[in-house]
């Protein structure tokens, strides 16, 4: 019988072979691996909020608030009224106190199903700016919003890995790196609640693909089963950045992970969220996640939204969640209290959470009313004033066309193609749909479910409505017009009339043709992606449109609207084919972006300096890891065999050319590298008390590993057999006694602070050597000593530098200890690595200019 990939040790040490015998494109179903090894441990009580550090006044408001309530009425805050209110979700009100419930709405990119609201760039694109400072004005922009009408509660960040290319949600998120999605989700998430708003951070955890992603009505739900180390240094590695950055909310998943449902899973909640991350705020199920009450109660879950039972099951019109009977809370809450299924302490500690997360931010006082109804753009509905049509936009426009020229990736660029002068073109042609508008408007499609005109934003909850959309044809024109009434432009938006690409082709000098590739959420089929893409190649035929018009115009310039990576190996060695621009999803300022970095000469002049958050690969099958589209399991099995080997980290591992690799993107200029140092502060070899390390667990552990990775202890020889066993535990009502005292704290928020503390400065110099001004993205990439068994580079720090030509600055990076630790899964702890680690300073993951060590 061959091994199976159930632990870490054997994982790291005989990884090759096991991944390369388990993964294949199309991968199969692993279910029929034994996937009873892939079980999640109970977790039990759920760990009481704390009032840690800076929530303390919080959480003491919240609990003397939480001591006036009755059952009922604390039963209102937990549980939502149903999707027929003004927000997506609504929980209940306490009239007798005056408070008038939460309001949570969508989405990681604006204010979802709401007018006179902006349309920001995607996650991704945010991402791809390698800009902290962009990232958390996109944030704090998006709350400024989402207050103004009114919203308590933003759904966003989102934060999955994009473990699969081709995974339908990956476009909301942050790229195919924990540390850069790290970043950019503490830094979104200080954006948002810096004024005030409930940040809500998710999906906790393991939605990485559309197909058989679950919810209350799904016949399949899918295991993601991930071992306890990749666990924690890949996908929790974001979650906890969020948790430290003091996020408010966090939302748990539909699928299951390790075959418990992600919204019940005590390991995940009680154990990691709360207990380990010391998580002082409260989890929301996502919409209908729920498949039952008192299971997500006892595991740590906080609120049930949207309230109901599920999308079509039952009635969905009890404004009272009191009374609704339609709800696995509600009264069902009340009933499992007085049964004593569940403690009124957990009730409590539910409500208690949610309204620390009210008061840190602020909201008890002068918090505006919402305005708006996420069912309609009317201003009435059924005789009612629901949209007050609050314009929120303020200046945002400017913002969203700075991330949108930010966020531009230029992947090619011959001879100096672009930038583009004016001065330079007698006759240009643009070619492609994704050039112009949408012919139903730039909201024709319910949430953008359709790929008509310009590519702005995916599809499904993670949009919002477009104010407008400037696609590229009318910026272009427009821009070209200003400088040149007589140059002749002539856009063909028809994709499939080649002939006339030919002839219009031919008579141009310059030829730039637009091709896109969409992907969204799964309740929307767009041509047949059910969400996640079922290829990696351009839509309406791009890559002929493309060959065609570069078979007649030899200075063809390609522009690329896509979600995620695409295969361009059709036409990317065409030598007319001069130049690539990929600018990803840029939101409503779309080609006045755009034309800020294709001619770089108007009012927004902008040297690209957007890097890939992704791996683009020369074929499908070199990522490691795929959809899993078809499977006759109710239970489909998603193994994460390739463990911490995702995108880059499994090109650089197994030797694979990558068309481009993560990190990568050109400049219209140079710039060179040089004296990198290096320091080590005192703190390296400080002893940490074990107490402060390790978190005294008041939990209920049913599962052991037998065999383990032990830093100090590893080593390449040993082959030990897997062997793990675990009882197959179901979650039992507890008594009504009320939880016992803890008998340590919980951990400190995001971790042991200790994991914060600066460790090592790296500094180097980098110098415009180039002629035009322009940003350079600057990387740093760690390799650590190989017995620990870490992918050969990982990423651990990057700035966006502006410089002018010739200057040169100074860049200091500074690592954490938690930046040099591994996840040992048998301590349960992080572990500072020691010996030689390895730094490589770098314009991406694979041009590395500087090189150095230092010793721990
Ligand atoms: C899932 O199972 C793996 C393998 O047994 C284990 O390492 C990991 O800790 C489990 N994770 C959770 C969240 O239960
Ligand atoms: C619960 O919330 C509903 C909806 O806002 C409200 O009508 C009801 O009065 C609340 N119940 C209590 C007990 O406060
Ligand atoms: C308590 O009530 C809940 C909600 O109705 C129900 O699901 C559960 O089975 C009950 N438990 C007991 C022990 O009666
Ligand atoms: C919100 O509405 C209530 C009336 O329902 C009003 O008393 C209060 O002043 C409003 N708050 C704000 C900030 O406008
Ligand atoms: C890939 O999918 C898109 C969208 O469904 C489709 O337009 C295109 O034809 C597909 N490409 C190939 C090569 O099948
Ligand atoms: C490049 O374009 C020229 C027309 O300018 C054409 O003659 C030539 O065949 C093209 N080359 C390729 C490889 O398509
Ligand atoms: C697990 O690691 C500890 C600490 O290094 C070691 O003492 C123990 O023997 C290891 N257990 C197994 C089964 O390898």
């Amino acid at each position: 019988m061959r091994p199976r990939i159930s632990i870490l040790t054997s994982f790291v040490l005989v990884a090759s072979r096991i991944v390369l015998a388990d993964v294949t494109t199309g991968v199969p179903d692993a279910a029929p691996r034994g996937f009873e090894d892939w079980e999640s441990p109970i977790v039990l009580p759920s760990p009481p909020v704390q009032g840690t550090d800076d929530w303390a006044s919080a959480v003491d408001r919240a609990r003397a608030f939480v001591a006036m309530l009755t059952l009922a009425e604390k039963i209102n805050i937990t549980t939502g009224i149903d999707v027929l209110g003004r927000c997506v979700g609504n929980t209940g009100t306490i009239p007798r106190m005056g408070w008038n419930g939460l309001c949570l709405q969508d989405s990681p990119l604006g204010v979802r199903f709401t007018d006179f609201v902006s349309a920001f760039p995607a996650g991704i694109n945010a991402a791809a700016t390698w800009d902290v400072d962009l990232m958390r004005a996109r944030g704090k922009a998006m709350g400024r919003e989402h207050r103004g009408k009114g919203v308590n509660v933003a759904l966003g960040p989102m934060t999955n890995m994009g473990r699969v290319a081709a995974g339908g949600r990956n476009w909301e998120g942050f790229g195919a790196d924990p540390f850069l999605s790290g970043a950019a989700t503490a830094a979104t998430v200080e954006g948002y609640q810096s004024v005030g708003v409930i940040a809500t951070v998710k999906h906790y955890i393991a939605n990485e693909q559309e197909h058989y992603r679950g919810g209350s009505d799904a016949v399949q739900v899918y295991s993601s089963n991930i071992d306890d180390r990749t666990l924690h240094e890949v996908y929790l590695w974001p979650f906890a950045e969020a948790v430290k950055a003091g996020v408010g909310a966090v939302m748990c998943s539909y699928n299951k992970i390790n075959q418990t449902q992600a919204c019940q899973n005590s390991k995940l909640i009680n154990g990691i969220l709360k207990e380990e991350l010391g998580f002082q705020g409260f989890i929301m199920s996502d919409w209908a996640a729920m498949i039952n009450g008192v299971q997500p109660a006892l595991a740590g879950l906080d609120m049930n939204m949207p309230g109901f039972l599920g999308y079509g099951v039952g009635p969905q019109n009890d404004p009272n969640p009191v009374t609704a009977t339609n709800s696995y809370w509600g009264a069902a809450l009340i009933e499992m209290v007085n049964n004593g299924s569940v403690t009124e302490g957990r009730v409590d500690d539910m409500v208690t959470r949610t309204l620390a997360a009210w008061y840190k931010m602020g909201q008890d006082t002068g918090y505006p009313n919402v305005s708006f109804s996420q069912l309609t753009e009317e201003t009435y509905l059924n005789g009612e004033l629901v949209n007050e049509h609050i314009n929120v936009q303020e200046d945002h426009y400017e913002l969203i066309r700075e991330i949108g020229a930010a966020s531009a990736i230029l992947l090619k660029n011959e001879n100096n193609a672009l930038p583009l002068s004016v001065g330079n073109i007698k006759r240009i042609a643009i070619f492609g749909s994704d050039a112009g508008p949408n012919p139903d408007g730039p909201n024709g499609c319910m949430d953008r479910g359709c790929d008509q005109g310009t590519l702005a934003m995916g599809w499904g909850s993670g949009t919002a409505n477009f104010p407008y959309l400037i696609d590229p044809l009318a910026a272009i024109t427009t821009h070209i017009n200003s400088m040149d009434p007589t140059v002749v432009v002539e856009g063909v938006l028809n994709d499939y009339n080649l002939a006339q690409v030919k002839t219009i082709g031919s008579l141009a000098d310059t030829c730039l043709v637009f091709a896109n590739a969409d992907s969204g959420e799964a309740y929307i089929n767009v041509g047949g992606n059910v969400g996640d893409r079922n290829n990696l190649t351009l839509w309406h035929t791009g890559d002929t449109l493309i060959t065609t018009a570069a078979s007649v115009c030899a200075n063809t310039i390609v522009v690329l609207h896509v979600v995620g990576p695409v295969l361009l190996e059709a036409w990317i060695d065409n030598p007319n084919v001069t130049a690539v621009l990929h600018p990803g999803l840029p939101g409503q300022e779309s080609g006045r972006a755009l034309v800020d970095v294709l001619f770089a000469d108007g009012e927004n002049p902008t040297n690209p300096s957007g890097r890939l958050p992704y791996t683009i690969a020369k074929l499908r099958t070199d990522y490691p890891a795929e959809v899993l589209y078809s499977s006759g399991n109710s239970t489909p099995q998603i193994t994460y065999s390739e463990g911490l080997q995702i995108d880059y980290r499994w090109f650089d591992s197994k030797g694979i050319e990558p068309r481009f690799e993560f990190g990568f993107g050109l400049s219209y200029t140079t710039f060179e590298y040089s004296g990198l140092q290096i320091s080590v502060s005192d703190n390296t070899r400080r002893a940490i008390p074990s107490e402060a390390l390790s978190i005294t667990p008041f939990k209920t552990l049913t599962a052991t590993a037998t065999s383990n990775f032990s830093a100090s202890s590893a080593s390449a020889s040993s082959s030990p057999s897997p062997s793990w066993s675990f009882a197959s535990v179901q979650l039992s009502p507890t008594t009504s006694a009320p939880p016992p005292p803890l008998s340590s704290p919980v951990g400190d928020i995001g971790g042991p602070r200790e994991l914060y503390e600066d460790l090592v400065t790296i500094s180097f110099t980098v110098q415009n050597t180039g002629s035009v001004e322009g940003n350079e993205v600057s990387q740093v990439y760690l390799a650590f000593p190989s017995e620990y068994g870490e992918p050969p580079k990982v990423l651990r720090g990057f700035e966006r530098t502006y410089l002018d030509v010739g200057d040169e600055e100074s860049v200091e990076i500074t690592l954490r200890r938690k930046d040099v630790s591994v996840w040992d899964v048998v301590r349960q702890e992080w572990v500072g690595v020691t010996g030689e680690v390895w730094v490589m300073v770098g314009s991406s993951s694979r041009d590395i200019r500087l090189q150095g060590s230092f010793e721990l």
